[in-house]
């Protein structure tokens, strides 16, 4: 029988790539969102669509009522800076959102939860690549919520209500190959969507954020992974808690490092042109080096990325404007 998911920000820029997966590998997929930072043409076609928020527990019990299998949940704040000031924000919608979750799941016997966590929750690394079983150690309030959500996760599976899987994000980038996904975050943070309006002339310049980092360029190297290949963990790990009936915590990155200027250059070779870009003063709380060990994942699930060459990946950015 088609088993039904219930994707909670999935018109969102990682989970319109998540919904994307649970369709081709045949689930009925039903979309989650209040359309605060997700876009209505990120929703595919064989998707159902619900217009709601995690803060209101009425409208998720009635989702979590429509027979649903398992629950993907990636709504939440994720502006680090916003998150240091004004943490109410992310109190509300990412923790007391999540418990709103973890509730309507109990109450309607859904027992399976992939939640999308962050490898902010290591905070600076005391060695590289970080694996599992690094120390907890969140810098920034956007860290601990997802932290905090972990720990609630934890203690409702020890306590027998559910299995959870927690994916520790790395730098998410890149768009589906097919360019079935178009919506993009409006005001980006980050740096790949910025290098990409530099590319297409919506800004006029790129602040690298620091050149006296203790890496071989100076810059800051971090761990790049395509938001598809994020996409398939997620079905393997609701695949691993449909079949183990047993909760598990993975980071998901390459394993490589790319620095900052490395990923101009890189853009610059797949664009054919030059960026205009300056480098500035180093941006607070960014450690110099922050790459994952991603061998749980690929031992548990039999995950591997399929992306590993940044080029390729920022082709796949590159595309949607072409
Ligand atoms: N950077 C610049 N200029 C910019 C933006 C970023 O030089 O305009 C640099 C940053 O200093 C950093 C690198 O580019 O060295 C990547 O920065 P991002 O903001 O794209 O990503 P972060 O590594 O800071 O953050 C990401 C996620 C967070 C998560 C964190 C730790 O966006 O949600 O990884 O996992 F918390």
């Amino acid at each position: 029988m088609t088993q039904t998911i219930l994707i909670i920000g999935g018109a969102g820029y990682i989970g319109s790539h998540v919904q994307k997966q649970f369709l081709a590998e045949g689930y009925h997929v039903i979309v989650y969102d209040n359309l605060s930072s997700g876009h209505k043409c990120n929703l595919l076609p064989g998707a159902q669509f619900i217009h709601g928020d995690i803060l209101n527990k009425e409208q998720l019990n009635h989702a979590m009522a429509l027979n649903i299998d398992g629950v993907v949940h990636l709504a939440a704040k994720k502006a680090v800076g916003e998150s240091m000031s004004q943490p109410e924000l992310y109190a509300e919608n990412n923790i007391t959102g999540s418990v709103n979750i973890l509730n309507a799941m109990v109450k309607n016997e859904i027992r399976s939860i992939v939640f999308s966590s962050s490898a902010a929750v290591y905070g600076m690394p005391k060695y590289v690549p970080v694996d599992e079983m690094h120390p907890i150690n969140p810098i920034n309030y956007y860290g601990y919520t997802k932290c905090a959500i972990e720990q609630n996760m934890e203690w409702f599976s020890k306590l027998g209500k559910l299995n959870f899987a927690s994916l520790r994000y790395f730098n998410a980038v890149g768009y589906a190959a097919d360019k079935s996904i178009i919506g993009k975050e409006e005001n980006p943070q980050n740096l790949m969507p910025i290098v990409m309006e530099a590319a297409t002339g919506k800004r006029n310049k790129i602040c690298v954020f620091g050149q006296d980092y203790d890496t071989p360029d100076g810059t800051c190297i971090r761990d790049y992974i395509h938001v598809s290949d994020l996409a398939t963990a997620h079905t393997l790990a609701m695949r691993y808690l449909f079949d183990h009936h047993k909760s598990l915590t993975i980071n998901l990155g390459t394993g490589k490092g790319v620095s900052v200027t490395e990923l101009l250059h890189a853009t610059e070779r797949v664009i054919g042109k030059p960026l205009n870009y300056e480098y500035t003063q180093r941006r607070p709380g960014d450690p110099a080096v922050l790459m994952a060990n991603a061998q749980k994942a690929h031992d548990l699930l039999g995950w591997s990325p399929q992306y590993t060459e940044i080029e390729d990946i920022i082709q796949t950015v590159w595309n949607l404007e072409i």
